[in-house]
């Protein structure tokens, strides 16, 4: 057996050290992230994009026979939802589809025929009627009205070629249409994380008509954004994944990781680059690949997959965190499957810096929110919901735990406690669901008034 030696040791506290933000500088970062908020709302730069998002808060009583479909990542969803108006509303059918690596870098009509052929299995499976369409585009775009989003640069890995600065709802449109489904309007394009928020106010009020709306939508899966109600300003998607204020917490591995990218470009998702569910497992191998360099441990990643950019996937590192075993073997069994051996001692390694990578993803994100929150509430008085969907929230054990712990050592227990996280499932079902529907009504009550 090879036990680690001391400069390994050494080498492996000091990356650990290295992922360890301190309280101050998550303070900084709450602090620059309301700041660049106030700049974005007032058309004056910064990071945050503040993107209009033409959406209102939800009744609780949208009804209405509609269909919806995702696009932001590898896999796709349509399905056929029926909203009653009366709290939860059944999925009828839906469709799961998956994009090709070499779709994501492909052409935009080639990524919205497969959109439009899901819609078609889904609409297929009814008797012919007229359809309202919520469409969650999980990407940064530009709204210029609720049927209207012009695309801005791809994230999380897409590069579409022909895709930027054109309008989704038309591409979308054009698509149905080459498939025959001229019964399909697109009625609404929304991001995944104002999906989130509204879906979550339309449960509570399918509950109580007078619940209070969520504050914030947030998404942590591949990527992660937020979306807050901003009162008289609107509900805007801040894109918040874009957020560069982190220079105080990067560590050398996040700078590297940074410039190395072409897509997104060095700069450009910098928060997402170190929260996110995409990055994480990429973040790992490079702080493994790096300590195995000095060539007296680590010895069995030689010839891995960890010689490959993004082999390893945040869901590994849930599986990592779950692994209670004496021997680490669940931790052992990851590394199996990538190609890697290990001693029990390495092993233990492995999983510390998961751990330590993961934990400072949700010091981030709960630094974030707070930026959030004190632009919207600056003494953090009053009950706030911030609505939550995402595989890396919903899937890393204990993840909403170490947030919750971070409000708490940044904003003191009391004020915490006045933060309330609703985990919502389905948000790009029911939740895209209620915004089609929502707006449909809105242009059948203009139509018809
Ligand atoms: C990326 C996208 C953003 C989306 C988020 C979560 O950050 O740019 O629009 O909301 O991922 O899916």
């Amino acid at each position: 057996m090879t036990l680690m030696s001391p400069s390994h040791d050494g080498l492996v506290s000091r990356a650990l050290a290295a992922f360890e933000a301190t309280p101050a500088a998550l303070q900084g970062l709450t602090r620059e992230f309301t700041d660049q908020m106030s700049r974005g709302l007032a058309g004056r730069g910064g990071s945050l994009k503040m993107l209009r998002t033409f959406t209102r808060q939800p009744t609780g009583r949208e009804s209405g026979r509609v269909v919806v479909v995702d696009w932001g990542g590898t896999k796709g969803r349509a399905a056929v939802v029926a909203l009653s108006g009366e709290g939860p509303a059944p999925v009828l059918n839906e469709d799961v589809f998956t994009f090709t690596d070499a779709q994501k870098r492909g052409t935009a009509a080639a990524v919205f025929d497969v959109v439009a052929a899901a819609i078609g299995r889904v609409v297929d499976a009814h008797p012919p009627a007229d359809y309202p369409l919520g469409f969650v585009y999980s990407f940064p775009a530009r709204l210029e009205a609720i049927d209207r989003a012009i695309a801005l640069a791809l994230t999380k890995g897409w590069t579409v070629v022909d895709l930027e600065g054109h309008d989704v709802a038309a591409l979308l449109s054009a698509a149905l249409r080459r498939r025959g489904l001229a019964r399909v309007t697109v009625a609404a394009v929304a991001n995944d994380t104002v999906a989130t928020l509204l879906l979550q106010t339309y449960q509570a009020r399918g509950v109580d008509p007078e619940a209070r709306p969520a504050d914030v939508g947030l998404i942590l899966g591949t990527g992660t954004n937020q979306a807050p109600d901003l009162g008289p300003a609107g509900i805007h998607n801040l894109e918040s994944g874009n957020f560069d204020g982190v220079a105080a917490i990067e560590t050398r591995y996040d700078a590297a990781l940074d410039r190395e990218l072409t897509d997104p470009r060095p700069g450009a998702q910098r928060l997402e680059k170190m929260a996110s569910g995409r990055y994480l497992g990429e973040l790992l191998r490079r702080a493994l690949v790096d300590i195995a360099a000095d060539g007296r441990a680590f010895g069995g990643l030689a010839g891995s997959a960890f010689d490959t950019p993004f082999a390893v996937d945040s869901e590994q590192l849930s599986r990592i965190a779950a692994d209670h075993t004496p021997g680490l073997d669940g931790v052992d069994a990851v590394l199996r499957e990538l190609r890697a051996t290990s001693e029990r001692e390495e092993r233990g390694a492995v999983r510390d810096l998961s751990d330590a990578i993961v934990r400072r993803a949700a010091r981030l994100v709960g630094a974030a929110l707070l930026g959030t929150l004190r632009f919207i509430d600056p003494a953090l008085a009053e009950g706030r919901t911030i609505a939550v969907d995402g595989s890396l929230w919903g899937g890393y054990p204990g993840f909403e735990s170490l947030v919750r712990e971070t409000f708490v050592e940044l904003v003191g227990r009391e004020a915490a406690e006045r933060i309330e996280i609703a985990f919502v499932k389905d948000s790009t079902g029911t939740g895209a669901a209620v915004i089609a529907a929502a707006a449909s009504e809105r242009s059948q009550a203009c139509s018809s008034g």
